[in-house]
């Protein structure tokens, strides 16, 4: 090292927050390729870069459901990123227990991780033995159906209040040439749907027998009928919606074409790119308006073990940016997400953010699908729900029988 390059270096050590004299690239694989998901992951990157490493964004296109097993199969070939998103809760659990992802537990423990990070369980979900591999970096809720409000005044019907109220607004949507709900036809988005109109009328008990305790007579018995029916009006509401992609469902409902969507409330940030408003432009019903409950599932990063020191160094700082109070504030605002720090200024929460923190704050919070059932399990329901979606002639008995199958054998 010459002198100028030491100076420089000594310079940069003591004017930035982490040392620099490790600073390096860092590849970050995820799949936030939506309008507001790229505006929101803009501001890791901001972070990132400006301890003086770099960000190399490895974004994949498609869903979740597309990139996690690209992820999983390059740490598994020998070709791991240096950081990776999953949802937390059990889809990194087989790369843990191969031994393929760092221990973050030293660093978790240095900054008081467990004294800030809220709800408890987003840690206990990056946990296993003991030791933390992940860094939850948001709380996502699915329970959120977001309606236009131009397509009910376009059919001459006031914005719904509930899903009962939703229902009963179809056939006016229809005469209206407006598709009264928007779904993306990725197996994951039907699941979604699914699931949360499950939470909304059948109500959290209910949830955790079926996801959490896999009680197989309880998803086939009587009080989980009305689930299965409300899954036919959902399908009929439905027709129509060719579409893929989650955001592309949403962009039906920014434009009025759909008159709403079931879907995580990552949909505010595209309603945010389109300079639309909450409460003005679009209604938020958390809970279907039904059972104000939210998951508190959502967005984690892993860092698979590297041998170049530079990059697992670079690894710990990145570690530390994702959970600091700014960047907390910045990435989640444009996210749509709230923070996992319940010691940060959310002034600047939209209505519908609002309304997810006073629910959070309640403590009305419900584990996530990915907490409570494997990978593998959750594909099965997937694959039955996408089936059920595209095939009109299932019935909500044959639905609920299936469904009850798939949960007597699920772990
Ligand atoms: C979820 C993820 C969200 C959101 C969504 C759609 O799995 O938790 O952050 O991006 O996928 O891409």
């Amino acid at each position: 090292m010459n002198f100028r390059s030491v100076a420089a270096a000594l310079a940069a050590s003591v004017v930035l927050p982490f040392s620099m004299a490790q600073a390096t690239d860092l590849e970050v694989t995820h799949w936030w390729t939506s309008g507001g998901e790229a505006a929101a992951v803009a501001e890791l990157a901001k972070a990132f870069d400006a301890t003086g490493n770099h960000w190399v964004d490895g974004a994949i296109a498609g869903s979740g459901g597309t990139a996690r097993p690209i992820m999983i199969s390059r740490i598994t070939g020998g070709d791991p990123m240096g950081a990776t998103q999953f949802n937390h809760g059990r889809q990194a659990e087989e790369l843990v227990q191969a031994g393929l992802m760092r221990d973050l537990t030293d660093i978790a423990e240095k900054e008081g991780w467990k004294d800030f990070i809220r709800p408890a369980g987003l840690l206990d979900s990056c946990t296993l033995d003991g030791k933390i591999y992940c860094v939850p970096v948001n709380i996502h809720s699915q329970q959120w159906l977001w309606l236009s409000n131009a397509a009910f005044e376009k059919a001459g019907i006031p914005v719904p209040k509930n899903w009962d109220e939703y229902v009963a607004a179809a056939p006016k949507l229809e005469a209206a040439g407006i598709i009264p709900l928007a779904v993306g036809q990725q197996p994951w988005q039907t699941t979604l749907a699914f699931q949360v109109i499950l939470v909304a009328l059948a109500g959290p008990d209910a949830y955790q027998k079926v996801f959490g305790d896999k009680d197989e007579d309880f998803a086939g018995g009587a009080d989980m009928a009305k689930v299965f029916k409300a899954a036919v009006d959902a399908r009929g509401m439905s027709k129509g919606s060719n579409v893929q992609n989650w955001n592309d469902a949403t962009t039906m409902v920014i434009t009025g074409k759909a008159a709403g969507q079931i879907m995580g409330d990552w949909a505010q940030g595209e309603f945010q790119v389109a300079g639309q408003v909450a409460g003005k432009d679009y209604t938020c019903l958390p809970g279907l308006g039904v059972n104000e409950v939210i998951q508190t599932g959502g967005d984690a990063f892993y860092f698979p073990k590297l041998t170049d020191p530079a990059k697992t160094e670079a690894q710990g700082v990145l570690a530390s940016t994702m959970l600091s109070p700014a960047t907390q504030v910045a990435f989640n605002l444009k996210k749509g997400s709230l923070p996992v720090r319940g010691d940060v200024d959310l002034n600047a929460a939209n209505d519908c953010m609002k309304k997810g923190l006073d629910i959070l704050a309640k403590g009305k919070i419900i584990p996530a699908p990915d907490q409570l059932m494997s990978a593998d399990s959750l594909t099965q329901v997937n694959d039955l729900l996408v089936e059920f979606f595209n095939t009109p002639a299932i019935t909500a008995e044959d639905l609920q029988k299936r469904f009850a199958a798939i949960v007597a054998s699920a772990d």
